[in-house]
């Protein structure tokens, strides 16, 4: 198999458990990990740091610009993903709401996309590598050799999301209300989107989060690469 397509690529809505996944098996197969949303919440960021309003032209422009000339850097220390930004880690402040709530507008520029990828494929080089996001399957790594699509009904991923946000208050019906409503949203904004939207790949996998702990998830997705891999040996 050609190096270039030892890609696995997962892809899902929000709170699906893709980034935990992906990281967990590129750890245990030793492969790189990348988290392309990260690139996306670096750009929602420099919007809001440049105060850049997403409805003007001009300061779409900006964006791009700003975003192409940046030193976005990705590493995994202690099994935690890190994210930094010209050397500085921004690895909670992409999660903030004030992120999350403009990250999937910035992310329907067809321009910014292509910023976005060139620096993916950038990153990934050669090197086999565990990837996450919307359309990492369909449109990044087209010939990744796995593609997993995960799936969790909106109850249980906007419990997660609590869980790791308000930790206490999954149960409180109003928080769980207020996560389902702008995870709904985002979802709707990804999947309806003219460029890249999120949709499984024809020959993804899929894999419904909803009742599996994390464990048998992972050993899922490690399980098929390994049976790929022989496959291909
Ligand atoms: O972790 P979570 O599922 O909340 O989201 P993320 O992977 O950090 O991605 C944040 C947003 O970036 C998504 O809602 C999409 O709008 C955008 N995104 C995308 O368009 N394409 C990707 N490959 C990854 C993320």
């Amino acid at each position: 198999m050609a190096s270039g397509s030892r890609i696995i690529a997962i892809d899902g809505p929000a709170g699906t458990g893709k980034s935990t996944t992906a990281r967990e098996v590129a750890s245990r197969l030793g492969w790189r990990y990348v988290d392309s949303g990260a690139f996306y919440r670096v750009a929602a960021l420099l919007a809001l740091r440049h105060d850049l309003d997403l409805t003007v032209p001009a300061d779409r422009g900006r964006l791009r610009e700003a975003l192409e000339a940046a030193d976005v850097g990705q590493e995994v220390v202690g099994g935690t993903s890190h994210v930094r930004l010209e050397g500085e880690d921004v690895t909670v402040e992409i999660r903030t709401p004030a992120v999350t709530a403009i990250v999937s507008r910035v992310a329907d520029d067809p321009d910014l996309r292509e910023i976005v990828n060139v620096g993916l494929r950038g990153q990934v080089g050669k090197e086999p590598a565990v990837i996450d996001g919307r359309d990492i399957g369909t449109v990044v790594f087209p010939d990744a050799f796995l593609k997993v699509f995960l799936l969790a009904s909106l109850e249980e991923r906007a419990r997660r999301r609590v869980a790791e946000a308000e930790p206490g208050r999954e149960d409180d019906p109003t928080v769980l209300a207020s996560y389902a409503q702008s995870l709904a949203e985002r979802d709707r904004r990804d999947r309806e989107r003219s460029v890249a939207p999120l949709r499984p790949a024809d020959d993804a996998l899929y894999l419904d989060t909803s009742g599996l702990d994390f464990d048998t998830q992972v050993a899922r997705v490690v399980r098929a690469a390994r049976e790929r891999l022989r496959m291909d040996a």
